[in-house]
């Protein structure tokens, strides 16, 4: 039994990154992606077709995203963070849903407190918001073995 994941960005700038995140989320055998407070327009270049292999939600509030996350699932926090844990610590949930902030801004304050946990990768310098999640999803599926597709 693997659990499963889910990962998902609030308030993204560019399609683009949520492009590129459903793709990595795909293949590295995540069960679904999600917006918070911006919804997503269809890149061309998805050339996988992302969204026929798994779904992508859209929340409208961080308070509506929380009131559905899954059953007994841990909601992590992605962020550089003086509290979070280095990615490469880290023990993953069997159910979680990864969260990670605006290409400007990050994650707010408010919600990083109610984050179950946060993690960071290595380096003082933020990552592209796609690359960081597909490094945090890989490390998943080193970690955790599973069936991909
Ligand atoms: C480009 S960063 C935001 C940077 C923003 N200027 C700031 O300083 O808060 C966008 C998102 O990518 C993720 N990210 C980028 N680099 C990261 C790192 N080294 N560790 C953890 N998350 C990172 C976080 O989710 C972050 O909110």
């Amino acid at each position: 039994m693997t659990g499963y994941c889910g990962i998902g960005i609030m308030r993204h700038k560019r399609d683009h990154n949520i492009g590129t995140l459903w793709r990595s989320a795909y293949i590295l055998g995540a069960s679904y992606i999600f917006t918070i407070g911006k919804s997503y327009k269809k890149q061309t270049s998805d050339v996988l077709k992302s969204w026929t292999k798994i779904p992508l939600f859209h929340y409208e509030t961080f308070e509506d995203f929380k009131k559905h996350l899954p059953y007994d699932c841990r909601l992590i926090g992605i962020e550089l963070d003086e509290r979070a844990t280095p990615l490469k610590e880290f023990v993953h949930p069997k159910r979680c849903v990864y969260l990670l902030g605006a290409e400007d801004n990050g994650l707010p304050p408010k919600v990083l407190d109610e984050c179950h946990a946060l993690i960071q990768l290595p380096g003082t310098n933020s990552l592209n918001v796609a690359v960081t999640g597909s490094i945090v999803l890989n490390d998943r599926v080193e970690k955790i073995p599973m069936k991909l597709p």
